[in-house]
């Protein structure tokens, strides 16, 4: 491993101004945001969707630093014919891989999950380091129980084994010369206040940072995925802006290192522009030990996907589109955005 190059390219991850698109939505996945627009979900239209979005001269040029791809599509080409991944790269950006296989009901812990895809994960690493991926993403799925009994949920175990396999992941990661993205997601889809998110966020981050060390995964060659410190969906008492921010910002300096280059989010269901409030809020505190940018897939997709819906006359729509929410969350990423840049656009 060459820890230098590693936290190199991890730096140009977290770039000031710069954050992360994740466009690795699983076959699955995919297909249920084309049914939204009303596309069907073919290999050519999901090539013909990416490729509009890594085209994106200005969101690309100026406000990615880098992209997590699909396996389909790592080896996928432009309608001419240019790699998809080299598309990035000429526009300034770095290409990344998520190498985990989703995920599978965890034995003795009902309702849990566990991520799978080790077995065989060194070889694969080596492929898409010769493709040209830098980095890479494993999602670790964390619930908080709803309703009755919820307390139960997530168990210890749940919290253990998810942050074992990320470890386990980001060490093979390291040794194939690639960044791991660790992202230990706590889902804020249930009734859940934000207090609660917290608590379990303490924990599910403190254990993965634990078993990073007992693998000797080495920091600066690492980036955070985390969620941020909110309040499920289903609570009827919302925090505030100003309150996740400061929750997650207190949050993330009790449990993240400061040896770790960069943390990005993930937005987990937020709107477009609450993911961007969020972001911006808590890099207006400032005074923060590692940088603070987006790693967004709905929050970064869900404009351009509406305003492309599948028509080819609308692909400079749909670029126009991400260029704004890429511009926003740019902004956010150093704390100069502001609402009122929302409403000139519209
Ligand atoms: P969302 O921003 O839509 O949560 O997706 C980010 C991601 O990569 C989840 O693994």
């Amino acid at each position: 491993m060459n820890l230098a190059d590693l936290n190199k390219v991890a730096l140009a991850m977290v770039t000031p101004g710069k954050g992360i698109l994740a466009a690795d939505e699983s076959s699955g996945t995919i297909k249920k945001r084309f049914d939204a627009i009303k596309v069907d979900s073919t290999e050519d239209n999901r090539r013909d969707y990416r490729e509009m979005l890594f085209r994106s001269q200005e969101a690309m040029s100026k406000y990615i630093s880098g992209v997590i791809l699909y396996d389909e599509t790592i080896w996928q080409n432009a309608k001419d014919g240019t790699p998809l991944v080299k598309l990035i790269e000429q526009a300034g950006a770095i290409p990344g891989i998520k190498v985990d296989e989703g995920t599978q009901p965890l034995p003795n812990c009902p309702g849990e999950l566990v991520t799978v895809g080790l077995d065989r994960l060194a070889e694969r690493l080596k492929k898409y380091y010769e493709r040209g991926a830098r980095f890479a993403k494993w999602r670790a799925v964390i619930d908080i129980g709803s309703g009755a009994g919820s307390r139960g949920i997530p168990t210890m175990t749940a919290i253990r084994v998810n942050a074992h396999a990320l470890a386990r992941y980001a060490a093979l990661c390291q040794a194939a010369q690639i960044v791991p993205i660790v992202e230990p997601e706590v889902l804020m889809d249930g009734d859940h206040d934000i207090d609660r998110c917290y608590e379990v966020t303490q924990r599910v981050l403190n254990r993965t940072f634990q078993e990073l060390r007992v693998q000797r995964v080495a920091l600066e060659g690492m980036i955070l995925k985390p969620n941020m410190a909110i309040s499920g969906k289903k609570c009827p008492k919302q925090a505030s802006v100003q309150e996740v921010a400061e929750k997650t910002v207190r949050l993330l300096k009790s449990c993240v290192p400061a040896a770790v280059p960069g943390i990005a989010f993930l937005s987990g269901g937020q709107s477009d522009e609450e993911a961007t409030a969020h972001l911006d809020a808590m890099n207006k505190i400032g005074h923060l030990p590692w940088r603070l940018t987006f790693s967004y897939g709905r929050a970064l997709q869900a404009a351009p996907q509406k305003a492309w819906s599948g028509k080819p006359e609308n692909v400079p729509a749909g670029q126009r589109a991400f260029s704004h929410r890429a511009q926003m969350n740019g902004l956010a990423s150093t704390g100069k955005w502001d609402a009122g840049l929302e409403k000139q656009a519209a």
